[in-house]
């Protein structure tokens, strides 16, 4: 039960018991702990709307919905990859210096659920250039990795098993779509060339799969690599983000380090470690920058989860 049984409080459960009756058991807990919980400090509430999986999306719509009814703080929908791509801003030391970036930018976005090049001519003004055909890079290390019997997320096991590479790789995969004149990108085929190898020389020891692993990751950053130095070329570019998941991946950081130190006026801009997979603050970051256009007090009435939501 909500605090005081005032007529505000009463109509406020009510709502909340509407927002939450799908999920009985975070009703229950939401209504039984959030008297002992202060109201923060905040000026609005941040929530992911989309892309993602519908189901999951609603559960943190709805409860944001709540706490914003709770509180009575406006609440702000949230492109998931736009978190990605302001996630960049917040930097390691918090006394280092404010980061500007110069436009226009290109965005590589590399998720589990995503890849794709975004053209920034502004911030907030993104337009898509180029994605994947079939899956994602994080979906493809991820596959790779349950193919190698390597734990979930695959993405940093096939990583930390390919830096331990050395020497000569006996293995070849393909590097699909990396010469196409556009700036798509495929993971599905490497993928199968992976399970074919894997087909043909039957379960790999330590060594084997080190190579595998190598040389799987090595494709991964040649195609990204390529189809992003291309777009800078292509849209004379004077900064590269780099977000979503993937990006944590030492060896692509690397990659693109030293393509990046090639050109003239261009710099690149990562998210520190910890904010490169998925996490609140970047959300909480592009809320921010959302509510300096707009700060409605009133939750928007037809606000959905938007599973297939674009940039
Ligand atoms: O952005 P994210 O946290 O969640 C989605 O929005 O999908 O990305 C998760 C993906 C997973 O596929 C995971 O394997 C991959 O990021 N990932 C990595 C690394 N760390 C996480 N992939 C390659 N190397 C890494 N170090
Ligand atoms: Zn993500």
């Amino acid at each position: 039960m909500l605090k005081k049984n005032t007529k505000k409080n009463t109509l406020d459960q009510k709502r909340i018991e509407i927002l939450l009756e799908r999920e009985p058991e975070l009703l229950e807990q939401f209504l039984k702990e959030i008297n002992n919980i202060q109201k923060p400090k905040i000026d609005a509430i941040a929530v992911t709307q989309g892309p993602g999986l519908e189901p999951a999306l609603w559960v943190g719509l709805n409860f944001a919905k709540a706490l914003a009814t709770y509180w009575n703080l406006p609440l702000i929908p949230v492109n998931h990859m736009e978190g990605h791509i302001l996630s960049v801003l917040l930097p390691e030391n918090a006394k280092s210096k404010k980061i500007q970036v110069k436009f226009p930018a290109v965005s590589l976005l590399v998720s589990g659920g995503h890849t794709e090049l975004v053209l920034i001519k502004d911030w907030m003004k993104y337009k898509k250039i180029g994605e994947t055909r079939d899956d994602a890079a994080g979906e493809a290390f991820d596959k790779v990795a349950r193919m190698l019997e390597l734990p979930y997320p695959g993405g940093p096991q096939i990583s930390k098993l390919a830096a331990t590479f050395q020497g000569e790789n006996p293995y070849k995969l393909p590097r699909p779509m990396i010469h196409t004149n556009d700036f798509a990108f495929s993971f599905s085929g490497l993928k199968t060339a992976v399970l074919y190898l894997l087909r043909d020389i039957g379960k790999p020891d330590e060594k084997m799969k080190i190579a595998i692993a190598k040389e799987f990751e090595d494709a991964v950053i040649d195609t990204l690599s390529y189809k992003t130095m291309r777009a800078i070329k292509k849209f004379k570019a004077k900064s590269l983000i780099v977000g979503g998941g993937v990006s944590a991946n030492r060896a692509l950081r690397a990659r693109l380090e030293n393509e990046v130190s090639k050109e003239k006026d261009l710099t690149l801009y990562f998210p520190t470690p910890s904010l490169s997979t998925d996490n609140s603050i970047m959300i909480g970051i592009a809320g921010y920058f959302r509510a300096q256009k707009k700060l409605n007090k009133k939750i928007p009435p037809n606000l959905t989860a938007q599973g297939n939501l674009t940039l």
